[in-house]
Parts: structure tokens; C-alpha cells; sequence
């Protein structure tokens, strides 16, 4: 029977490649979002992934999302947090708003997701977490003392979790993107932008689909031994 598989955030960027190739690899995918319903209608158009929208930050929301996506597929074996966005600014312009908003969608949503899931996979003795970090939750990044934060507290969070549930047939593993192709990363400044390809030794931007692939490596029966680990997907821009 096919497993199933929630991405959080699932409908566009990096979080659709993940979406997709789970679903090319038979998984039943549930895609969340929050904000955009063309993209998300656009997305199920194009993929056959259904979308479900609820705002990950929230967690009683997370609750009736999950119970929405259980109903039509059954319980959850995967999950993807990788909801996120970015409220960039250097600290002494930030605003108590962009410090929370960055923190709700990208933080919150995980302890809420997963929280939700775990005790469902530790009765069952199976399943995968897998979190996306972020080069700059590694590296640090001017403005973004926000996304930073959180993005390095997601490691933290994936080692502590993987600990507790390495026994029962559950892992945790942390993905850590550099610069990838997407809207997200299009739209930092030109002039900025050129500065941090001109840093990475491949060169380019990375492909939603060089982060996909290792989801699905994680996600899969075969990586059972494999948990509390961060992969480093960057081009070689900051080698940890
Ligand atoms: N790398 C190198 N230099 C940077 C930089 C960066 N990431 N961010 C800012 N700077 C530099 C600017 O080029 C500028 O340099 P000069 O003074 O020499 O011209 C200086 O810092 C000040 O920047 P701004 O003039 O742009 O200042 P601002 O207050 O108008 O805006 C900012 C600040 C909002 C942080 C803006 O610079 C910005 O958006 N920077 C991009 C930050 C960034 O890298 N975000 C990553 C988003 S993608 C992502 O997060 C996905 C992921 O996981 C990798």
C-alpha cells in the first residue's frame, strides 16, 4: 500500500519539487499552503497533488488540516516541514512583527506538524520526518537574524527528535538547501543576488529537484539507518 506523505508549503518552490516527486514515486501526497490559491489550484491542475489550505503557525488549525488529510488518505507516514518564508531586514530596521511572522510559519509549524503526527507514528512504528533548514541557518546571513534563528533551531529540533524516536522505527533528518532556484530566492535584490552566486563554487543556483531527490532518499524503507542528520545541498557554498 502506498504510503502517505504531507508537505508543508507544498504547492510551489522547493516544497512542489518534494510534492511532485513523491507522488511520481507513488506516494498519496497531501500539499499544504497558506497563502496563494492560484498557485495551489494551478499546482493540483498540473500534478494530480491535492492541496489543503491551513496556516502551519497555527496549531489548532494543523489539527483540522491533518484530520482533513487523514480522512481522504489515512495516517500520515511522512512528514516534510517545509513551510517558510522570509521577512528580510538588518536587526536595527526589523520589526516585532517580521521576528514573529518568520518565527510562526518557519518554527512553530514544526513543533505543531510534528507534534501532531508523532504519537500516530510511534504506535505504528514507522515513519519519516524531514525538516528544511537553510544554508543560513548554518552559515548565518546578513538580515535575516530572523530566518537564521529559526532555521538553525530546526537542527536542533531534528537532533532532539530523532533521539527520542530512533526506537521506534521512526527518523528525523534535517535538509539544508543553499540558493535554490525559486521565488523566494528571486526575489532577494539583484545586486545582492549577484554577490551570492558569485560566492558559489558550482556556480548557479541549485534546482528544486537537487533537494527533492533527497527527500526522497530519507523518506524511503532504506534509510532506516540513517537519522539526527543534516544534508548540505549548496554547491559548495559553505562547507560544514
Ligand atoms: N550578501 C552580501 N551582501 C549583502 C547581503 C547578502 N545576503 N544582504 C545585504 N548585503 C549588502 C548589500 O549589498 C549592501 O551592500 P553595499 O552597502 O555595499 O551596497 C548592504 O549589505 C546593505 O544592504 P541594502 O542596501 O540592501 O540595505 P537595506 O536595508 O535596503 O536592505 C536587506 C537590507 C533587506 C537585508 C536586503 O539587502 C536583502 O534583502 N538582502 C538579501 C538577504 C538574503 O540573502 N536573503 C536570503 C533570501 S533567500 C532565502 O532565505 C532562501 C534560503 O534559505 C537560502
Amino acid at each position: 500500500m502506498s504510503k502517505v506523505a504531507v508537505v508543508t508549503g507544498g504547492t510551489r518552490g522547493i516544497g512542489a519539487a518534494i510534492s511532485s516527486a513523491l507522488h511520481a514515486a507513488d506516494y498519496k501526497v497531501a500539499a499544504t499552503y497558506h497563502g496563494n490559491d492560484k498557485a495551489a489550484e494551478d499546482f493540483t491542475v498540473k500534478t494530480g497533488v491535492p492541496h489543503f489550505r491551513f496556516d502551519v503557525g497555527d496549531f489548532n488549525a494543523c489539527k483540522k488540516g491533518l484530520h482533513k488529510i487523514e480522512e481522504k488518505f489515512g495516517s500520515v507516514d511522512i512528514l516534510v516541514n517545509n513551510a517558510g518564508l522570509t521577512q528580510d531586514a538588518f536587526l536595527h530596521k526589523m520589526t516585532v512583527e517580521q521576528w514573529r511572522q518568520v518565527m510562526h510559519t518557519n518554527l512553530d509549524s514544526v513543533f505543531n506538524m510534528s507534534r501532531l503526527v508523532i504519537e500516530g507514528m510511534r504506535e505504528r512504528g514507522f515513519g519519516r520526518i524531514i525538516n528544511i533548514s537553510s544554508i543560513n541557518g548554518q552559515s548565518g546571513q546578513m538580515g535575516q537574524s530572523n530566518y537564521s534563528a529559526a532555521k538553525a533551531a530546526l537542527l536542533g529540533f531534528t537532533k532532539a527528535l530523532a533521539l527520542e524516536s530512533a526506537s521506534r522505527g521512526i527518523t528525523v533528518n534535517a535538509i539544508a538547501p543553499g540558493y535554490i532556484d525559486t521565488e523566494m530566492v528571486r526575489a532577494v535584490p539583484p545586486d545582492v543576488l549577484d554577490k551570492i552566486i558569485a560566492r558559489i563554487p558550482v556556480k548557479r543556483l541549485g534546482k528544486p529537484d537537487e533537494i527533492a531527490r533527497m527527500v526522497l532518499f530519507l523518506a524511503s524503507d532504506e534509510a532506516g539507518f540513517t537519522t539526527g542528520a543534516t544534508f548540505t545541498i549548496n554547491g559548495g557554498q559553505y562547507l560544514v
